[in-house]
């Protein structure tokens, strides 16, 4: 059933304390839980309902007398006093046939718990919604060697544990951990001098993975001082890893919970890109330490509250450990590919949506990164000395309370006085702003026109103008900048903006940095884009000016057959061979538009994408510009040559990331001899993946798969990138016999996350393979979807998402898509969770 953001009512009752103990047994853990209600003033409705799912409820009491609730699949009501009184009960649950991984469940013998956004109900009754926030006394019994929760440690001694959080919190933010763990330990000292002892919790066996986790926290913490004034809290940080979550991380007060995928890395196991990912996330979660659990949501609707700005906050950390340049390019390369998508097909929602069924799947590229593209805005139209008052303002006005985006966008007025009324839309709006412009040059005078236009979406016909921040820069005819970045505040649907006293007619740098997540339609004539790839001044224009000239050249080459466009591979020439520019911005300049990126270009140009075309297309390009820049490749290389000991720097990535490019480009000449040279000498996991990379690619990798699997088949994450990148990688008429093939390999476990996304996110990553003429591609995914939707409702439908693409493609596919989709939702016993994304991507829910 659905919920509305309009029906928000707050709860009858607040909580005063929790007091809960877990006597933990895999197939019955018993919980006991001791609650103090009182009356909530700000309300009259005095009805006492608490979820819970999946409990058997073994006894109850108020006050200290024994009561019979009326019990539902959903929680329990019952006859409560007029005053505040003690709530007890005692629940029995089974974690160890917890296979949705919510609730508490266990991972390889270790019990763990995921609470957000709705698990907590499956662990004991309780009124789980995120503005009833209370403080947690916990006591753990099990013979396991530790045993965590959330806060500061207290008792503790043979076979039970006792933690204590003084902050108030929503039960979303609880956790629990048990099991035979070892840790790396450290101390941080915040800048008033109080000492936390930190700790990052693995199984026997992972600790050598551990040294980068605990100095991304240690930057974290410092950072977060620095930029954002705010200090950790508790006198212990705990971080976990666990080999079976649904997602990347969780932020539960003073226990984060990582998926080891997000927070375990050794040179040898792990990629340049997973240890940079590892300390964002790292980074993340310690953020919302403040923007989430300090100042959390009032209700599920406000998601992006928290998620929108932790997400922009490790955007700013990213930018400032690493290049912020390259970051950013990097933010809009996954926007484009993940967001966009979403805005402007059957699942787009606004970055706050108003109505929900299943609230799991709103953890969505719009709330998390245009809701993070939003903030973004809100501090560029503010300016950076205003977002910081506000933000303040913000810890100071709310500490401790569940918010709105109403309370979020009033303490930005307040701060600066500004009227948010219509930037408000951002939030409330779906769709991806549709951006036009047309030049005037008239006597001295230099006018841009934009027009701006947001195509409709589900439930959203009528769409009202957003405020604009488009940030510019004008160049003279000769490459010299005569107007530096300027923002030019956009309100209307139709406005323009002169640059009087230019001398010569400019060529316009439009919106630098990315200032705002529109696609911005314009006619740039290749000779233009060939200039601002040569002379812009702002790396992110100089970027996309390359990548449209790429994507022209791809669309010319399906939609004409045309042959690659030379001139562009002799402008891109001079960028990636420029030995002043960062090699990670050169290796930028080189990563080619998405075959989907490419279809949904020219979707919206009119052209039905085919797949293969694409694919072809691509192919050709890439094997003209190695053929072209043959004499330049082997120079490329020896600029791309670290010789220092590995390091997950942004300097030795950036190199290693130049590299694999030109491997790639180099195996389309030789077939796969330098690669395999590499993968066979290569000495950490980001030269040697890079290298089976390219020989799947070439499809000349069976011995070197053969040889990876035999040299890593003890180590699960390891074993994850073998899965996937066989698949991803795959020619596109195999990939779906690849990944039907491996469901069957010994090592494919379907109840573990992360390997089910290894092979079935590999195959829907694969465009031209997912989208392979007879279906097959179709068809495997639904039919493992269906699958595993009976154990993993949340990944599975989150997984569905590969097809919100479907109605872009020929009649035959979106037949067969359709009947796939149609065949998923018939299936009895669907999940909640899936039958909500299922309906809403066929366009009937
Ligand atoms: N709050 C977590 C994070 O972004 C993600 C939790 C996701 N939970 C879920 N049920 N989808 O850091
Ligand atoms: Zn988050």
């Amino acid at each position: 059933q659905t919920v509305y953001l309009s029906d928000y009512t707050p709860f009858g009752f607040v909580v005063e304390r929790v007091e809960l103990t877990f006597r933990l047994a895999p197939e019955s853990t018993r919980v006991t839980s001791r609650i103090r209600f009182a009356p909530n003033p700000e309300t009259t409705d005095r009805t006492f309902f608490l979820h819970g799912e999946e409990l058997r409820l073994v006894s109850a009491r108020i006050d200290g007398a024994e009561v019979t609730p009326d019990v539902t699949e959903r929680g329990l009501t019952c006859a409560v006093p007029d005053a505040a009184f003690t709530w007890e009960a005692e629940v029995e649950i089974a974690p160890a046939k917890n296979t949705a991984l919510e609730g508490l469940y266990m991972s390889n013998g270790m019990y763990c718990t995921q609470c957000e956004a709705e698990g907590f109900r499956k662990i004991t009754y309780y009124p789980d919604r995120p503005d009833v926030m209370a403080s947690f006394d916990v006591r753990i019994e099990s013979d396991l060697p530790v045993m965590l929760s959330n806060g500061n440690p207290g008792a503790a001694g043979d076979g039970f544990a006792e933690w204590h959080d003084p902050w108030p919190k929503p039960a979303y933010l609880f956790a629990l951990v048990a099991g035979e763990l070892e840790a790396r330990s450290d101390t941080f000292t915040t800048r008033s001098g109080t000492p936390v002892d930190l700790n990052l919790w693995v199984r026997p066996g992972d600790l050598p993975k551990t040294e980068w986790g605990l100095e991304a926290l240690k930057k974290s913490m410092r950072w977060d001082e620095e930029v954002y004034g705010r200090e950790y809290d508790l006198d212990v940080f705990n971080i976990v890893a666990v080999d079976d979550f649904n997602m990347g991380a969780m932020e539960n007060k003073g226990l984060n919970i990582f998926n080891s995928s997000a927070v375990l890395a050794s040179p040898d196991t792990s990629t340049d890109a997973n240890f940079e990912r590892i300390e964002a996330i790292i980074a993340h979660e310690y953020f919302h330490n403040w923007t989430g659990n300090r100042i959390t949501c009032r209700d599920w609707f406000q998601l992006c509250l928290k998620e929108g700005l932790t997400v922009f906050r490790d955007s700013q950390f990213t930018a400032d450990m690493r290049s912020a340049p390259v970051k950013r390019i990097g933010d809009v390369i996954d926007l484009r590919a993940r967001q966009f998508p979403e805005d402007q097909g059957p699942l787009s929602h606004p970055v706050r949506p108003d109505s929900f069924q299943e609230i799991n799947n709103f953890y969505t590229a719009t709330v998390y990164e245009k809701g993070a593209e939003v903030i973004g805005m809100l501090k560029r139209l503010v300016g950076d000395d205003d977002y910081a008052k506000a933000l303040d303002l913000y810890f100071e006005r709310h500490d401790g309370q569940a918010c709105t985006i109403e309370d979020w966008l009033t303490v930005f007025e307040d701060a600066t006085g500004r009227d948010l009324s219509q930037f408000k839309r951002w939030y409330t709006q779906s769709g991806t702003p549709r951006l036009s412009v047309e030049e005037r040059y008239e006597g001295s005078d230099y006018t841009l026109t934009f027009r701006q236009h947001t195509p409709t979406t589900p439930g959203q016909d009528e769409k009202a103008p957003q405020v604009l921040p488009i940030a510019v820069g004008l160049l003279s005819p000769n490459g010299d900048e005569v107007v530096p970045t300027t923002l030019l505040e956009m309100t209307e649907a139709e406005q323009s903006f002169t640059f009087p006293n230019m001398a010569s007619r400019p060529v316009p740098s439009l919106l630098r940095g990315f200032s705002a997540p529109v696609v911005l339609e314009r006619e740039a004539s290749a000779e233009q884009r060939a200039f601002l790839l040569a002379h812009d001044t702002d790396p992110f224009c100089r970027w996309e000016a390359g990548r449209g000239l790429a994507r022209a050249a791809l669309m010319a080459s399906v939609t004409e057959g045309a042959a690659p466009d030379v001139a562009y591979l002799d402008g891109l020439r001079q960028v990636v061979a420029d030995p002043a520019l960062d090699p990670a911005f050169r290796a930028l300049m080189l990563q080619m538009p998405t075959q989907s990126e490419l279809a949904q270009a020219l979707a919206e140009a009119g052209t039905t994408p085919d797949p293969d075309a694409i694919f072809a297309a691509q192919e050709a390009l890439m094997r003209a510009m190695a053929e072209r820049w043959q004499d330049l490749l082997p120079d490329l290389a020896e600029q791309a040559r670290v010789t220092q000991p590995y390091a997950p720097d942004a300097a030795q990535s950036g190199k290693r990331a130049l590299g694999a490019a030109v491997l790639s480009l180099q195996t389309r000449l030789d077939g796969g001899t330098a690669a395999r040279a590499q993968f066979d000498s290569a000495d950490n996991m980001t030269l040697r993946l890079s290298a089976l990379g390219c020989l799947v690619r070439a499809d000349a990798a069976d011995d070197a798969l053969a040889a990876f699997e035999a040299a890593w088949s003890h180590d699960r994450l390891v074993m994850d990138k073998w899965f996937g990148i066989q698949i991803m990688l795959a020619p596109p008429a195999k990939a779906a016999d690849r990944a039907a093939e491996l469901t069957g390999h010994p090592a494919f476990e379907m109840t573990n996350p992360n390997r089910f996304r290894a092979v079935m996110g590999a195959l829907a990553s694969n465009h031209a393979g997912f989208h392979r003429a007879d279906g097959a591609g179709y068809d495997l995914l639904a039919h493992w979807l269906g699958k595993l939707d009976a154990k993993n409702p949340q990944t599975a439908a989150r997984m569905a998402t590969a097809f919100q693409t479907w109605r872009r493609y020929d009649a035959d596919r979106r037949a067969r898509m359709q009947t796939a989709l149609r065949t998923l939702r018939d299936r009895p016993g669907l999940s909640g969770d899936m039958s909500e994304m299922v309906g809403r991507l066929l366009g009937d829910g």
